[in-house]
């Protein structure tokens, strides 16, 4: 076994990615496994004594950052081959998330609601804001409350006890289908006694993923991908194998490349039915994406329509798609409404970016209208986030001249190889 210690520090800290225009894309891509579907599987690894494998692990540093987060409370984390993790969970974790973990990463707020039904108390940092507004956890803190733990902001820290007896199975109707919070609510409810009923539930992919996993460790779930999910709580879970589901959001930045850039490329290992919505705006943007044997087949000829397009809780269009279609309206055909329905619209800073290299777009609240033009024009630009920095370089596939977008490291939290991946379809793209 080796500690997550060796994993840190070997993605790129930092440094710009260089993109030029180019010919057509062309080749195969095998995409990574879902970074939403890891994290969550990662956290629930406190859930069982002994040691869990995971395949298909993306190296990407938001998996780092979580190990790091697993390693600080007692565990062992390790990489022994490419794709595959090992975490070994010792019986005496420290339920406790410190700041300077949970602060690199929010998504390390899923680790509150399994340990405190596997230790009956955690302790977790209140996640700051970040670039793209503040995401509070009520409903995570609702849900867990509902399951008979009581909860506490003191000093920053987020401090839940389960009473004595430990929590117990409760119905919960989540005010917004949360990913977070489903995820929460579900990972306390496995180890709760008595019957669990998540109503209004988050219905994406990875929850699913998360569902199977856990009822692999012994956990009797039904219901999870849709609105309601049901929960009997066990006694005991114990670790397994499990092989992650592909990375939705990476599969939808390659077709964002190819649309802008022109080509024929295909996604090995996607999953056509997690992509639905997506692949069909795509499709009336003017691409042509069909299922294949090996995952999707794409082609576009690089001449792209506008459309309309609102994010929406899956299975509507994913919100972290959003930057990605912003750059395909910059370079298509006619007008296009993009309106955000899931954060508040800070998520549209990296319009900012977008109008350096000479996008049209014009953002009002929620919404962002985009008077799409032939070509953009290279220049240096910033990732604020992970989508928005691989929007950015989707972007300059299709600007004249060179565009580097600095900060590239908020893309290695999110996306693993990219610029080998790109320079594998033949993109003119590299790391500096
Ligand atoms: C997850 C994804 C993120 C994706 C998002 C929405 C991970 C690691 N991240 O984030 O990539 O963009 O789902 O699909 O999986 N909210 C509240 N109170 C809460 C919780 C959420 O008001 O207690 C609000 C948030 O501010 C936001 C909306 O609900 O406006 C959606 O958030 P949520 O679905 O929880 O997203 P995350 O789980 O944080």
């Amino acid at each position: 076994m080796v500690a997550a210690e060796t994993t840190a520090g070997r993605l790129g800290t930092g440094g710009s990615i260089l993109v030029r225009p180019g010919g057509p894309l062309s080749g195969a891509v095998t995409l990574q496994g879902a970074k939403n579907s890891v994290l969550k599987l990662l956290a629930a690894t406190t859930l069982a004594e002994g040691t869990t494998t995971l395949r298909n692990v993306p190296a990407i540093s938001d998996v780092e950052s979580m190990g790091d987060l697993l390693v600080a409370m007692g565990a062992e984390v390790g990489r022994p081959a490419e794709g595959t993790l090992v975490v070994r969970t010792p019986a005496d974790l420290v339920p406790e998330a410190p700041y300077e973990l949970v602060e690199r990463m929010r998504a390390s707020i899923v680790v509150l609601g399994p340990l405190v039904a596997r230790y009956g108390q955690a302790r977790v940092s209140l996640p700051g804001g970040d670039d793209f507004g503040s995401r509070p956890i009520d409903l995570h803190v609702r849900a867990l409350e509902h399951l008979g733990a009581s909860i506490s902001l003191v000093h920053g820290v987020v401090e839940a006890r389960a009473p004595r007896g430990g929590l117990r199975g409760a119905g919960i109707v989540l005010e917004f289908p949360s990913v977070g919070a489903t995820e929460n609510a579900l990972m306390a409810a496995v180890l709760a006694r008595g019957t669990t009923v998540i109503d209004n539930a988050a219905r994406e992919p990875e929850i699913a993923d998360l569902a199977a996993f856990l009822n692999r460790m012994g956990a009797r779930i039904v219901g999870a991908g849709s609105s309601t999910i049901q929960v009997e709580g066990v006694e005991e879970l114990s670790p397994v194998e499990h092989s992650l589901i592909p990375d939705r959001i990476e599969a939808a930045t390659f077709l964002a490349a190819v649309g802008v850039n022109g080509g024929e490329i295909t996604l090995l290992g996607a999953r056509a039915d997690h992509m639905d919505l997506v692949t069909h705006k795509l499709g009336q943007m003017g691409m042509r994406i069909s299922p294949c044997s090996e995952g999707l087949w794409a082609y576009s000829s690089g001449k792209l329509r506008s459309v309309d397009i609102s994010t929406l809780p899956y299975p509507g269009v994913a919100t972290d798609y959003k930057p990605l279609l912003v750059a395909m309206l910059a370079v298509a055909d006619g007008v296009g409404i993009v309106t955000e329905n899931i954060f508040s619209s800070g998520r549209f800073r990296y319009v900012d970016e977008l109008g350096r290299m000479g996008a049209q777009i014009r953002t009002e609240g929620h919404h962002a209208v985009i008077r799409g033009r032939e070509r953009l024009q290279g220049a240096p630009v910033r990732a604020h986030d992970i989508r928005a920095g691989a929007a950015l370089v989707v972007a300059g596939l299709r600007a004249e001249g060179e565009t580097e977008v600095t900060e590239a490291h908020h893309i290695d939290r999110g996306y693993e190889r990219f610029v080998d991946k790109l320079r594998g379809l033949g993109a003119d793209v590299e790391r500096k």
